[in-house]
């Protein structure tokens, strides 16, 4: 869609390029294949997100609180479902190409007048979550930080699987890594009012193996919820 207007390299054969359309990530391998953008108003997350809000299982874990914040925000689908749901999130993003994308899909978004009350229900950051200071709680933090493994459904999902390879090109070399998953659900706990709620794999294990207190299971993923001791 329209002529690149400035390419830059971001990772081994991945390009974030900037056109008429907006930011995008363009994988040299597939020169075809159409840049990965953060589209709010793409046909699947408005379906996603308009047919049953109430059965969503995000929204079922994170019942009526009302000011999230999504530490891992990625693409920004979920945070976009919350706001959906009429809930004020923070998004932290710590990769600034992420960033980058979900910030001018934030802005494209919010030109458009059927999105932008949800839209302003949403703010970004550029930050890691384990060195955020926050200011002020939060009702609820989520944590979607990254699947352990991919799973075999994701790869269908071309936008994860592109994030997955740049993230894990990004995390090649940095020893934190392993032990950063372990550190977010209780500096999570320490800053939530209510609820802290984690996202997994159906299969997978919990997070540092803690039990929570209930769990809402879908056909792929699942939303453990940790009650908040106060
Ligand atoms: C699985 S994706 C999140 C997907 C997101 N829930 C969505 O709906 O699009 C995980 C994202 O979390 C980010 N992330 C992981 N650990 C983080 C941290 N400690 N602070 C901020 N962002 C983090 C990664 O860079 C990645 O973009």
């Amino acid at each position: 869609m329209g002529h690149p207007l400035h390419g830059l390299r971001c990772g081994d054969g991945i390009e974030l390029r900037f056109d008429v359309a907006g930011l995008g990530l363009v994988d040299l391998g597939e020169p075809k294949t159409a840049p990965v953008r953060v589209e709010f108003s793409a046909g699947a997350i408005q379906r996603r997100s308009r047919d049953s809000l109430r059965r969503q299982n995000l929204l079922r874990a994170l019942g009526d609180c009302e000011a999230v914040l999504d530490a891992a925000a990625g693409l920004g689908r979920d945070a976009f479902l919350m706001a959906s749901a009429g809930k004020r999130v923070m998004m932290l993003e710590r990769h600034f190409v992420v960033h980058a994308l979900l910030a001018d899909g934030l802005r494209r978004a919010g030109e458009d007048s059927d999105l932008a009350p949800i839209i302003s229900r949403l703010s970004l950051e550029q930050a890691d979550f384990l060195d955020w200071q926050a200011r002020g709680r939060f009702d609820a933090v989520y944590l979607d930080p990254m699947f352990p493994k991919p799973e075999k459904r994701a790869r269908g999902k071309k936008g994860m699987v592109f994030l997955r390879r740049l993230l894990n090109q990004a995390a090649e070399g940095r020893s934190r890594e392993d032990s950063a998953e372990s550190e977010m659900l209780p500096g999570a706990l320490g800053m939530a009012r209510r609820r802290v709620v984690v996202k997994r794999p159906s299969r997978e294990g919990w997070m540092n193996e803690r039990r929570p207190d209930f769990s809402y299971r879908g056909r792929l993923s699942r939303f453990d919820v940790y009650l908040a001791a106060n």
